[in-house]
């Protein structure tokens, strides 16, 4: 994966630096915005250090986040009446936005869909990333 990636070519540059564990630790969050589960063997093997050390330095530094914290979390309902008035395209929209985000099915909101949920809050008609910034419906 690119992620993999990514992570390969920055454990590859720390590799023979002292003291890299945490620098390489906040280059992959700077480059993915999140320190992936898969990234532990990988920096472990790269800087000789345990798998268990690597993650209780990743568990302890509470700004390597598991999962993506850059931005909002974005739920996008992916069901009939959400991708009859125009889902998958603001799910390409979002993609091409650089939007994390991920499937929810029908929110209630069919008739003034694409809906999605932001943070928990319900949202209508969400076309772009733009309209991801909009006033929600209802707070949750
Ligand atoms: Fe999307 Fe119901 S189908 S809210």
């Amino acid at each position: 994966t690119p992620d993999r990636q990514t992570v390969e070519t920055l454990a590859a540059a720390h590799a023979t630096t002292r003291g890299a564990l945490l620098p390489l630790l906040h280059d992959i969050q700077r480059s993915l915005g999140h320190v992936p589960a898969a990234a532990v063997p990988i920096v472990a093997a790269a800087l000789n250090l345990s798998r268990a050390e690597v993650h209780g330095v990743i568990s302890f530094y509470h700004d390597f986040a598991g999962s993506k914290v850059d931005g909002p979390r974005v739920q996008l309902c992916r069901a009939e009446a959400c991708q009859s008035r125009g889902a998958e395209a603001t799910a390409a929209a979002l993609d091409a936005a650089g939007v994390a985000h991920e499937p929810i099915y029908c929110l209630g909101l069919c008739a003034s869909g694409p809906a999605a949920l932001i943070d928990g809050a319900l949202r209508a008609d969400v076309r772009s990333a733009a309209d991801l910034a909009v006033t929600p419906v209802l707070a949750t």
